[in-house]
């Protein structure tokens, strides 16, 4: 993608959403850091409580929806922040704006933080935002990378950059879906995906007690889920679009299995949780 990463593991998004970590993700031996998902205006996200930890499980629960302060508060942080590394930005949609014009609110988000970007990544694929994985099927999916690039396209042009456009995908697809979403994505010639977001099947669980809960499963139980999809799209995506593997990561082997699955890079979130920083440590050596 045009990128120097300072290495293969990278910082997932969901852990500093609005910038405000910086100074400690730059500095923790990670080869890049994805912030946001941040949305065109401020907001709260869903009610209390959001997250769960099943720790015996090395999981989470998470029903947290795009609670953060809004891209101009993120453009800030970035415009006075000094990097080492990579950093990508995970846009995404307000609540309250409908799945029809869902492309409006990603725009508007990447107008604003396409000079501050090392790329930029879509995220249709949480499940804590009501339709957003609609996103997915082709009534939509179309015509909204459509808008997308054309957007881009403007900005490259204008800005005379190029900044690459990622799509981070849910795990929750039976195959056949998963070929019409890749033909899709190589239609319109997007740079990466990111595979996966989280689950929303608690049936990946030992425990039945957040059956009834809402919001994705991350951590351990869904690393086989997300490695699968590494191995589907690799067969299915152009040649050069590039795989960030996500999901379950919470080992050096837990990594290998990803990068031998097809992935280019990775991305962790749950395994920092359960593990610390000793697992950056693990997987780089
Ligand atoms: C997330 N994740 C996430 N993803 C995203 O694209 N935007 C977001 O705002 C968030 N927020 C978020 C909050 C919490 C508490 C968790 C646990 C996760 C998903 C995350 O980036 C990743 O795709 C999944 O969690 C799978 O990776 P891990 O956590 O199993 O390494």
């Amino acid at each position: 993608m045009g990128i120097n990463f300072a290495g293969k593991l990278g910082l997932a998004a969901g852990f500093d959403k609005n910038g405000d970590y910086l100074n400690f993700s730059n500095n923790i031996g990670l080869g890049f850091i994805e912030l946001g998902t941040v949305t065109p205006r401020a907001q709260r996200g869903n009610e209390k409580p959001r997250v769960h930890r099943i720790s015996t499980e090395m999981a989470i629960v998470n029903h947290l929806g795009f609670n953060n302060k809004g891209v101009l508060y993120l453009k800030n942080k970035l415009k006075s922040f000094e990097r080492k590394i990579p950093i990508g930005v995970n846009v995404g949609k307000n609540a309250s704006t409908s799945i029809e014009s869902a492309h409006e609110d990603y725009n508007y988000c990447i107008r604003e933080i396409y000079n501050v970007s090392d790329y930029i990544t879509l995220n249709i694929s949480s499940p804590n935002t009501q339709d957003l994985r609609e996103l997915h099927t082709k009534k939509y999916l179309d015509n909204f990378l459509y808008e997308i690039k054309r957007c881009c396209d403007q900005l490259s042009k204008k800005d005379r950059k190029n900044v690459p456009v990622l799509l981070k995908i849910s795990p929750d697809h039976q195959e056949d879906k998963i070929e019409e979403l890749c033909k899709i994505i190589n239609k319109h010639e997007i740079q990466g995906v990111i595979l996966t977001n989280t689950s929303v099947d608690k049936s990946l669980l030992s425990t039945r007690s957040y059956d009834h809960v809402n919001g994705g499963v991350s951590g351990l139980p869904i690393s086989k889920k997300s490695t699968e999809m590494i191995k589907v799209c690799k067969k299915l995506l152009h040649k050069d679009t590039v795989i960030i593997g996500c999901g379950g990561i919470m080992s050096k082997l837990g990594a290998d299995e990803k990068l031998n699955a097809g992935a280019d890079l990775l991305q962790v979130y749950t395994g920092l949780v359960y593990k610390g920083l000793q697992l950056i440590k693990q997987i780089n050596c």
